[in-house]
Parts: structure tokens; sequence; C-alpha cells
């Protein structure tokens, strides 16, 4: 895997942030079974709710190019942040032992897999 090139992705997608409500910044970067990275970013709404997170914006881009696998999500923030619950289910659907890298926009990264990040994730069946 090329992590540097996901985490660009990442990187580059996040000044591409629609937040000027909360005015943090996200970026992410999907890493497709065949190879192709998505990247996505977070865009807010007047009205709070519908806003969504940079990580379901790229992990569902990957989906709808037709890709069924996340191998590796990178997500940029200013401080490192890991990703919220509901974006941690997504990838759970299609990359359950996705790795992933958090970047801090000082480039450091830490990878953790999303078997740490989501332990005992929910499954319709065993
Ligand atoms: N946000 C993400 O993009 N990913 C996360 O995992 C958590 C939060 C966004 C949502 C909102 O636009 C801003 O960060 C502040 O919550």
């Amino acid at each position: 895997m090329d992590a540097k090139a996901l985490v660009d992705a990442a990187t580059a997608a996040r000044a591409n942030a629609y937040s000027p409500y909360s005015r943090y910044q996200v970026g992410a970067a999907a890493l497709g079974g065949s190879g192709r990275i998505y990247s996505g970013c977070n865009i807010e709404n007047a009205s709070y709710g519908l806003s969504v997170c940079a990580e379901r914006v790229a992990i569902f881009r990957a989906i709808a190019e037709g890709e069924r696998e996340v191998a590796a999500l990178a997500v940029a923030t200013e401080n490192g942040a890991t990703p919220c619950g509901a974006c941690r289910q997504v990838l759970h659907e299609f990359g359950p032992t996705a790795r992933v890298l958090l970047c801090a926009a000082d480039g450091t990264c830490k990878e953790l897999g999303l078997d740490a990040l989501l332990p005992d994730a929910f499954a319709l069946k065993k």
C-alpha cells in the first residue's frame, strides 16, 4: 500500500472542506480493493444535522464507483482526531479490518486497525 499517496489525498481533500459552522476541516481518503483512491471532505449544512463527515463521503464515493472493499482509510485533521462512531460502523461494512491512518496538520500520523477502533461491531450475522 502506498500510504503516502493515501495521506496526501486526505490532506488535499481537507482543503475542500465546507465547514463554515464548526470551522473544523476534515479530509479523508479511502483505498478501494482495486487500488484506486477516493477522497472526501466534511460538508456541513445550515440544518446542522444534515452535515456529513469526510470519511463517509470518501467511502461512499468508492462504493458508488463500484468498489466493494475498503482496505485502508486516511483521515486528515488539525489534531489527528479519530473517526466518529457512525463512520467507524460504515467503514466496518466494507473493511472490517481496514488500516486507519490518523494524520495531524503537523505531518504526524498514527495507524490503527478498525478492529481496534470498533471492537465487537454490529453485524446482522455472527
Ligand atoms: N467530522 C468529520 O468529518 N469526521 C468525523 O469523524 C467527525 C467529525 C466533521 C463533522 C463536522 O463537519 C465537523 O467535523 C465538526 O464536528
